[in-house]
Formats: structure tokens, sequence, C-alpha cells
């Protein structure tokens, strides 16, 4: 008899009501890599934005239900307009999304030109709304942004929204001058260099793997800077037993489901001993097993909205194959 490489998964009697419901439904469950470990096991697909972005895109179930935040529903639904796309709970949003309001960058988009007079070129983080989406040239994910701003044609003038710090850090490794907007995500602003260096000194000899949310002086201080979907091959391919992740908690049950064989040490933040997005953690498995049940609450976009905010989402799916 060949050995299981890993356990058997059991499930409890609210996860197999939702495997029940998923088939029932013809539903695909797309979960984002910070939602909790219980909502992780019964998910098709677990991933970061751009992986998600294309599962949404490609699939031909009925539903997609997303256990992930606002935007992220948001923009499987204008990739693939024809499903109908639920998200357990429609208030689960998200600081940097919310810190760029649609109107304002139009407002500052009218006001503001390139040197050479012409539009500003802009890239939006997928952490945005919709509306943001439509005024945008093209969307990038922490996984691609560097790949995304290298094809923009050299003589365009960038802008950068809504994240500053992912911003800088694509600035750091292009060389590309850009302008920014003021966006942060909360969570990952409060991981500082004073609590990164305390956890340093307890495991001097574990690599810091930081999200480029986080601010300068924590990604200084770290090994690699990436994605959520990099973290996984990155500690992958390393030959370190043991590492230091700074970004959300979810991250960390993903990292110990995939490399059970190696140790992952929550960074704290200033304020606490692990990081857990407060958005992300809206969506729990009594939400979902009720959103299977009855289709909703469901993703509704102005059509107006959604079409002219399809270009920039198609053309980073495009500029990423
Ligand atoms: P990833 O695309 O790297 O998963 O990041 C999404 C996010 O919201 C990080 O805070
Ligand atoms: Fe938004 Fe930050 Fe939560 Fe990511 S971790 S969803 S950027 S608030």
């Amino acid at each position: 008899m060949a050995l299981l490489a890993s356990p058997p998964r059991t499930f409890s009697p609210l996860q197999e009501r939702i495997l029940r419901l998923k088939k029932e439904k013809n539903a695909v469950l797309l979960a984002h890599n910070y939602q909790v470990g219980e909502i992780q096991d019964v998910a098709d697909f677990v991933g970061d934005s751009l992986g998600l972005s294309y599962k949404a895109q490609e699939t031909d179930a009925d539903w997609i239900v997303f256990c992930g935040v606002h935007f992220m529903a948001e923009t499987a639904k204008i990739v693939n307009p024809s499903k109908r796309v639920i998200i357990p709970d429609l208030d689960a949003g998200c600081s940097l999304a919310d810190s760029c309001p649609a109107d304002k960058l139009a407002a500052y988009l009218a006001a503001n030109k390139a040197a050479d007079g012409r539009e500003l070129y802009v890239v939006s983080y997928i952490n945005c709304t919709a509306g943001v989406k439509a005024l945008s040239d093209v969307i990038c994910t922490s996984g691609n942004a560097v790949n995304i701003v290298n094809r923009i044609p050299a003589d365009r003038e960038i802008l950068f929204a809504p994240d500053r710090n992912l911003g800088e850090w694509v600035h750091e490794k292009t060389g590309r001058p850009m302008r920014y907007w003021d966006g942060n995500c909360y969570l990952h602003v409060e991981f500082t260099h004073a609590s990164l260096t305390k956890i340093r000194a307890a495991h001097p000899d574990a690599p810091i793997v930081a999200h480029p949310e986080c601010t300068r002086p924590v990604r200084l201080l770290a090994d690699e800077v990436c994605s959520t979907e990099k973290m996984v091959h990155y500690c992958r391919d390393s030959a370190a037993p043991a590492f230091i992740i700074a970004t959300e908690s979810g991250m960390l049950e993903r990292l110990r489901r995939e490399l059970p064989h190696k140790e992952f040490i929550p960074a704290p933040t200033d304020l606490c001993a692990c990081a857990d997005c407060r958005f992300m953690k809206q969506i729990t498995l009594e939400k979902l097993a009720a959103s299977l049940e009855t289709g909703n609450p469901e993703i509704v976009l102005d059509p107006e909205v959604a079409r002219k905010a399809l270009p920039s989402l198609e053309r980073m799916l495009e500029w990423s194959r």
C-alpha cells in the first residue's frame, strides 16, 4: 500500500454542506490566500489576485463564489460578466480601494497632465474599485506590477494608484519615474522596522519574506519582497527550514498546508503578534454556506462602468501571459 504524502482531509459537517451545495449549484469557489484555513480547505482554487482573476475569466461554472474582498469579486464579474458572482459578505471591503474614490481620481486627472501635455498613463493596482479601473490604462497586481510597468511606452508619464508603497517598490525595481496616489493598506503599514528587527533577533537564520504593500523600512529588511503566490514558490525553492512572513495571517495557513515540513513565523506588527485583515476575516464558513444556499449577495455592477473597466483588466491579463 502506498503511503499518503499527507493525511486524508476530513471535513466538518458545515464544510460537507458547502461541498455538496457547490456541486448542486455548479459553483466554482475561489479563495484568496488570506482566507481562514477552513475556507481554503473547501475552495477549488486558492491563490493571489492575479491567479484568481485568470480562474474567474476561464471558468465554465454557472456561479463564481468569491471568498475574498469586494474588489476581487467585482473583478471576477468584469472579466466574466455572464456569470453570477457571489461574495459571502458584500461589506468585505479594502482600505486601499477606499483610499482612491473614482471621482477624486477623475478630478486629479482633469487637473493634472503629463509634462508633454498628454494624459497621464494610469496604472492601477487591482485593489481598487471598478470606477477606478474604468479610469485606468492598465491594471497590475503585486505579482506582475514590475512586468506591467516595464511594458509601458517609455515616453509616457505614469500615475501609479492607489498604493504608494507598491508603486515605490516598482520604481525601485524598474527605475521608472512615476507619480503616486497616496493610498495604503492599513494592515501592511502596521509592520515596522522595529517589529521586524525584534522578530529577526529571535530567529536570526530565518529569511524575512514581505509583501510589497509594506513600507520601505520593512522592505529593506526583507530577504524577499513578493506577491502572496510567489511567497509559496520562494519558500519551496529556498533551502531554509524556517521563514518570517510579513503579510496577512491567512498566508501562513496556505504555506503550512503546502509546505508542512517547513516552519512559518508570523511577523508581528507594532500592535499585534499576528496580522489579520479585518475585511478578509469578514468572510466565514457560515456566510459562505448561506450564500451558496441563496445565490446572494450577488455582485451587481453598473453595465457602463463594467464595460469601461474591462480594457484595463484585459490589457493586464494579456501582458501577463
Ligand atoms: P496578492 O495579489 O499578493 O495576493 O495581494 C492581495 C492583497 O490584498 C494584499 O494585501
Ligand atoms: Fe486590502 Fe490590506 Fe486587506 Fe489586502 S490586506 S485586502 S490591501 S485591507
